[in-house]
């Protein structure tokens, strides 16, 4: 790696779940503690980056001389990262953001005395791929996280060929919620490099490709 590419540079990190209401008591999410994103943000203030942290519920403090930027829904994500990105050097999306949205926030909690109601739902906007498409050259870097059940390297490289990525992290389910994890980092020029072991190295591991970009 370029020594201390990572020293004043400007990082964003997407992390934990986003929650997309669906009346003023309720909401969907998944299964994401952030653990990810707060060890990313770790191993960049180590490496001397200014780090912003935009993040969802997950209960943890913000990492110290971090900027943490708290936010609950998608699109709420996608706005605050768009505002941090500018001029950054690197955007890495850690986040699990929810696919999906109910199509119509209930203003008042629905009730039970009604029929049971049927959830009509509509797509959020992609966070990496709106920031790589206003990508202008190769600055911000992009990387992002590939969670798959199936062919996890097919699908992790299609995934990073379709968000214009630099570098994806492809892993299974297993990742969630864990300390530990069963990785492999691809990068847009072919090479993979396999990770077994904590969230924290492989964030390390993954900065240092990403500052090494091939
Ligand atoms: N991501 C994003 N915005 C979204 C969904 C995902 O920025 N609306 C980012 C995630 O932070 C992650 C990467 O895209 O870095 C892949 O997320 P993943 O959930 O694995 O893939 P999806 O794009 O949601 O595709 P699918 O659920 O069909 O596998």
């Amino acid at each position: 790696m370029a020594p201390g590419f990572w020293r004043g540079k400007r990082l964003v990190i997407t992390a934990g779940p986003t929650r997309e209401a669906l009346d003023p008591v309720r909401f969907l999410s998944n299964e994401s503690s952030g653990r990810m994103g707060w060890a990313l943000a770790r191993a960049a203030r180590r490496r001397g980056a200014r780090v912003t942290l935009v993040h969802g519920p997950t209960g943890r403090p913000a990492p110290r001389g971090v900027r943490a930027v708290p936010v609950t829904s998608a699109r709420e994500m996608l706005a605050a990262t768009l505002r941090a990105a500018r001029g950054a050097d690197a955007v890495v999306g850690a986040a699990a953001v929810a696919d999906w949205r109910p199509a119509v926030l209930q203003k008042s909690k629905i009730k039970k005395s009604g029929p049971p109601p049927t959830l009509r739902l509509v797509a959020n906007p992609d966070i990496l791929k709106t920031l790589s498409k206003n990508r202008r050259g190769v600055r911000p870097r992009l990387a992002g996280f590939a969670l798959e059940t199936d062919r996890l390297l097919d699908n992790a490289r299609k995934k990073m060929t379709e968000k214009k990525l630099d570098l994806i992290v492809a892993n299974g389910p297993g990742a969630l919620g864990a300390d530990r994890t069963d990785a492999w980092i691809l990068s847009a020029t072919g090479w993979a490099l396999r990770h077994r072991g904590t969230k924290d190295a492989l964030a390390g591991r993954l900065l240092d490709a990403l500052g090494n970009r091939p």
